[in-house]
């Protein structure tokens, strides 16, 4: 929290962050309507990419991000973006990224979770991961995996999960990296580089464990965030 007023202080004092950028995020449900007015505070320039951007609920959102918040339709979002934001349901990213046009040089965040139901679970459903399917789908961005691991009501109020949160990341560009962890400092979240691309399966797999145990599990279920020493 303390971070969080930290940073909005230090942007009103000199009118801006160090380098806004223009965010495009793509979906306007649950994490796209968390992420969208937190990066917003920091400073950066908001544009949600929706299938249907004249929809009521998509204008209460961008009036609710801000006066630098505006809605559009995806590709047109992300031509405008630095960063492009896929908060979209997880068995769909390949067809939304090839759908975004030409994302070369711009860093994606892939907050997405590949959840399949098979019998009774909810199973990881993709070979790889997701983010190794977006990075495919888009060869000249730069994918950072990250806000995967936990529900969208902790990203936005990360002292209800009892103390520091710290947020996971994977991808293969330190400075992609470096600049999403920027984003998550400053929502007050705790960024950690956990590895390469490669290891988006097992940053995916954590929310399969988590979610099969909280809902229909006779176990007794958990809660659990990673946290740096
Ligand atoms: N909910 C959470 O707490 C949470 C936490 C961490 C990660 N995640 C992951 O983040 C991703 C987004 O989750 P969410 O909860 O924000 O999902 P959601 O509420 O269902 O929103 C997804 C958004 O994607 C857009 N979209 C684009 N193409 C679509 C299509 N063909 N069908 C349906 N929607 C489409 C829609 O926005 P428009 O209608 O404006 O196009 C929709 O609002 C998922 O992969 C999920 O696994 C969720």
């Amino acid at each position: 929290m303390y971070l969080r007023f930290a940073v909005a202080a230090l942007t009103l004092i000199i009118g801006g962050p160090a380098m806004a950028d223009t965010i495009a995020i793509i979906g306007t449900g649950d994490v796209g309507g968390a992420l969208g007015p937190e990066f917003a505070q920091q400073g950066h320039t908001i544009v949600y990419g929706s299938r249907d951007p004249g929809r009521s609920k998509v204008e209460e959102l961008v009036e609710r991000t801000g006066d630098l918040a505006s809605a559009t339709t995806p590709a047109e979002a992300a031509a405008q973006a630095d960063i492009v934001v896929l908060a979209v349901p997880g068995l769909m990213v390949e067809e939304i990224t090839r759908s975004l046009g030409d994302l070369s040089g711009k860093i994606i965040i892939d907050p997405t979770n590949p959840l399949e139901r098979r019998m009774n679970r909810l199973e990881h459903a993709v070979d790889t991961s997701n983010a190794e399917i977006i990075q495919a789908a888009a060869p000249g961005a730069y994918v950072v995996k990250a806000f995967n691991t936990l529900n969208w009501k902790t990203m936005v109020d990360p002292a209800s999960a009892g103390g520091p949160v710290s947020i996971p990341l994977v991808g293969d560009n330190g400075r992609a990296k470096d600049k999403v962890a920027e984003l998550v400092s400053g929502m007050g979240l705790e960024p950690i580089d956990v590895g390469p691309l490669r290891d988006a399966r097992w940053v995916e797999g954590m929310l399969i464990l988590w979610i099969n145990n909280r809902y229909g599990s006779k176990r007794p279920s958990f809660d659990y965030h990673l946290r740096k020493d």
